[in-house]
């Protein structure tokens, strides 16, 4: 997808029309076929974070474990998870019902290693059959699409479903509030696609939509950050970054 630019932050509260747009694009055949038809492509792109985050977590490779996806999508995030862990088992959770579909079907060489769950994560309704506590959970590219405030108690939410010593972490674009620095972004992006100037002044109605959808609750780095400590994670750290793309995360102390 494209690369960010400066977005408006404001909060909205579940059920606001701005949750409302993200729940129907999301939801959309026209959404769903789009980000289908990306799936490989984005996957050879995001694999050396997935990987990361993979090998941040704390476990031997052939431990039993089950972590938590959120906002799993087509479980993109997750094969490279249960790939590098062949022991552990994945709950997947998504709002969208077509894509958890399709990510049933690309998930069908895992069976008997995972299960789908339907959960909205802009609300605070969490299945209540839910396997927790989870020895992990992690959020790829879903986080973002939340409102800050909301943000802020889905990661007390996390710690509360996390097994003590359990890893929370988050692979997702951040904003800035430094046009200088937004500016080096987008100049990087830019000269590594040369078509993007175009297409950003281009843009369908659906690519604007979507766009519009991508970049409504991008937060600063930093903000979210503060969040997780105050959620009261421990060794919360930014453990990856490339321009306004990062993996950051921390850990429910063990003695919680
Ligand atoms: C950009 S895709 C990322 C999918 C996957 N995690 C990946 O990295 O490939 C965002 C996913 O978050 C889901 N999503 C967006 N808002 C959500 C919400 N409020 N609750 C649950 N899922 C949500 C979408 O349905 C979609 O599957």
């Amino acid at each position: 997808m494209d690369p960010p630019h400066p977005a408006d932050h404001g909060a909205a509260a579940p059920g606001t029309p701005a949750d409302d747009a993200n729940a129907a694009i999301w939801r959309s055949d026209e959404m769903v076929e789009h980000w289908v038809a990306g799936v490989d492509d984005r996957a050879r792109g995001r694999a050396p974070q997935w990987r990361l985050m993979a090998e941040l977590l704390p476990f031997a490779t052939h431990d039993t474990f089950t972590f938590l996806d959120l906002g799993a999508g087509t479980g993109a995030a997750a094969r490279v998870l249960l790939d590098f862990f062949p022991a552990s088992r994945a709950v997947l959770a998504d709002f969208s019902e077509r894509m958890i579909d399709e990510g049933t079907r690309a998930l069908a060489p895992y069976e008997g290693r995972f299960e789908f769950v339907t959960f909205d994560m802009a609300g605070g309704d969490w299945p209540p059959d839910l396997p927790a506590p989870f020895d992990a959970v992690v959020t790829s590219q879903s986080v973002h699409h939340v409102a800050d405030e909301r943000k802020r108690t889905l990661f007390a939410e996390i710690l509360d479903r996390l097994a003590p010593g359990g890893w929370y972490l988050n692979f997702d674009p951040v904003a800035t509030d430094d046009p200088l620095v937004e500016a080096a972004w987008r100049r990087v992006n830019d000269r590594r696609d040369p078509a993007a100037a175009a297409h950003r002044a281009h843009r369908t109605p659906e690519e604007a939509a979507r766009w519009e959808n991508h970049v409504r609750h991008l937060a600063p780095l930093d903000r979210q950050v503060g969040d997780l400590r105050a959620a009261g994670f421990e060794a919360v750290d930014v453990y990856w970054k490339q321009l306004d793309y990062v993996i950051y995360g921390g850990r429910r102390p063990a003695g919680r």
